[in-house]
């Protein structure tokens, strides 16, 4: 059966989910709670529901369509992932595995196949945490990492709050959260890097995830004339922030060993060309697969902050937005996706994951793992990103067997 997905069936529901949000270049902005991911949601509920599902929705919004199993006592098999993007997004990250799961389930309903056990396929909240922080926020409210209260008093980044804008939409659920305890989790997904194509790998069975760290950093100094303002005599907040951009490169490159850092927003104030800026507000990116170097990294960068402030004469305030730690997933799940990988004459590795995924809040209640498929020049977060179909079947093929022997045990 795992060589009969439908691709034109998966890609048909992934570009249909791409038209909503669609942006230049055939990516997608979809962000999470916008009335766009209303109309994604509700696009995917009618999936839902035309495959026979039943679907039940939770307080933070996280999406859940069942079928069920023989075995109505048995914890159910999930996957899923998120139908959240970054504003300059692509089509595949995340979508990919909740489409892909669809899939399955339209399989296994074809074939009449009934499995011991139910299998739900989710779509978390705001995994992105472009506009909410954390990222993965539904998914660590699912598995107790965050309090609800607190998730849905989460101010975005447009002043919105995250529990007016899941009612707005019609997605505050009736489900407490955490409801769902399954058996295992499985997430899918494009790998967003470059190793599985650079290396000729068709499926990477994913055994780790790294720590992630990120922080917003507020720097007050003194607007004042460019001209006439001598060098000595500045308190300069857009240098302070260039200097922090500069100072986390350099850390990553000095640190190597997959230490990765990353300024991926700064604003100044008054953002004028003669006019030293007063105010600047950036946020910082840091991640490392191990937890010792990643601790280090932010010691280091609290320490050149301290700096700064004594030699720039600035204020300057950090506030955590999400802190996780690495994560290594479950070994038997991982082999599992390794062997159902050789059966199906597939080539595969062993890999970690760079991004933050679902995955990672799920293993805190489950056995978890994930499967990765290529993305084309490893490019991700970004309107260009690209899976080739036939990978994108491959990956859902792997997907179907783990899915059906896990729901049989
Ligand atoms: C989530 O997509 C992240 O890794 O930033
Ligand atoms: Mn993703
Ligand atoms: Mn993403």
């Amino acid at each position: 059966m795992s060589s009969e997905i439908d691709l034109q069936a998966l890609t048909a529901r992934l570009d249909t989910l791409a038209a909503i949000g669609a942006i230049e270049h055939g990516g997608v902005c979809r962000l999470a709670l916008s009335d766009a991911d209303k109309l994604g949601r509700d696009q995917l509920v009618q999936w839902m529901h035309e495959l026979g599902l039943t679907v039940e929705i939770d307080r933070i919004g996280n999406i859940f369509g069942t079928r069920p199993g023989s075995d109505a006592d048995a914890a159910p098999v999930m996957t899923g992932s998120h139908i959240d993007t970054v504003a300059t997004g692509g089509r595949y990250d995340g979508s990919y595995g909740v489409m892909a799961g669809l899939e399955v389930l339209r399989l296994l309903n074809l074939h009449g196949v009934q499995t011991k056990r139910a299998i739900t396929v989710a779509a978390f909240t705001n995994e992105e945490g472009v506009r909410y922080m954390p990222d993965m926020t539904g998914s660590l409210v699912h598995a107790g990492g965050l309090p609800l209260e607190e998730a849905l008093a989460t101010v975005g980044t447009d002043g919105s709050v995250l529990g007016d804008e899941l009612q707005r939409i019609g997605y505050a659920g009736a489900l407490p959260v955490g409801r769902i305890v399954p058996h295992a989790y499985i997430e899918l997904h494009i790998e967003q890097g470059p190793v599985l194509e650079t290396e000729g790998i068709q499926i990477g069975a994913v055994q780790d995830l790294q720590g992630i760290s990120w922080q917003r950093i507020e720097i007050t100094g003194q607007s004042n004339h460019a001209g006439t303002t001598p060098m000595r005599m500045r308190r300069d907040a857009g240098y302070c922030a260039a200097a922090i951009a500069v100072f986390v490169r350099d850390l990553a490159k000095r640190f190597g060993g997959g230490q990765v850092a990353t300024v991926g927003s700064i604003e100044l104030h008054p953002n004028l060309i003669n006019v030293i800026a007063s105010r600047a507000r950036l946020t910082v990116d840091l991640r490392n697969a191990r937890e010792p170097m990643l601790r280090r990294a932010e010691g280091e960068l609290a320490q050149y902050i301290a700096r700064l402030v004594h030699e720039e004469s600035v204020r300057i305030e950090s506030t955590p937005l999400a802190r996780f730690e690495p994560v290594r997933f479950d070994p038997r799940l991982v082999r599992l996706i390794e062997v159902i990988a050789a059966e199906q004459r597939l080539t595969y590795m062993h890999m970690s994951s760079g991004a933050g995924h679902d995955a990672q809040m799920m293993a805190r209640i489950c056995p978890s793992a994930m499967i990765f498929v290529p993305s084309h020049q490893g490019l991700s977060h970004n309107p260009h990103e690209h899976t080739e179909p036939a990978d994108l079947a491959r990956g859902a093929g792997v997907l179907l067997e783990v899915l059906r022997r896990l729901a049989d045990e």
